[in-house]
């Protein structure tokens, strides 16, 4: 099954001095990052997403606002919720998601494990639930 799963980061410091928190390639995600990407200014109650990868890994991070993820697998669903900034959410490839501004949010940043490339998405939801019934993510993206 593809995985997808909230990654509670380290928090250095104190409530005197602030705290630090940082995620490493391959350490504390599991894939090395090729591209940085954010969305801003997007309204309260916005939805984006709405698309699944064939091959890219991406963790998801929002630091400043609280964003619900919805991550479908073909088959069923879970929600996340992204309120806080030692809180990253990990998508493996052959996920479908929906993501919901429930404030209107300064950034939602997300680190990929790959360059863009349109022909990585999957853009209607019909076609990836087939895919994934299919077996085409267990089966290696072939
Ligand atoms: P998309 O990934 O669909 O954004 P969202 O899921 O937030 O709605 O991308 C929106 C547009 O931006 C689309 O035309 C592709 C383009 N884009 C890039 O050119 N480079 C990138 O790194 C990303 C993520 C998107």
């Amino acid at each position: 099954m593809q995985e997808h799963s909230i990654i509670q980061l380290e928090e250095i410091g104190s409530s005197d001095i602030g705290y630090l928190s940082f995620f490493e390639s391959c350490k504390d995600i599991p894939f090395a990052i090729n591209r940085i990407y954010f969305t801003y200014a997007v309204p309260e109650n916005g939805h984006r997403g709405m698309h699944a990868h064939k091959k890219l890994q991406q963790v998801l991070w929002c630091p400043f606002g609280s964003i619900e993820v919805l991550v479908h697998d073909g088959n069923s669903q879970t929600s996340y919720k992204l309120d806080t900034p030692s809180k990253l959410l990990y998508i493996d490839s052959g996920l479908w998601r929906d993501i919901f501004w429930l404030k209107s949010s300064k950034f939602l940043i997300v680190a990929a494990s790959d360059y863009y490339k349109e022909d990585d998405y999957i853009r209607n939801f019909d076609e990836f639930k087939l895919m994934a019934n299919k077996g085409y993510w267990r089966n290696g993206g072939i």
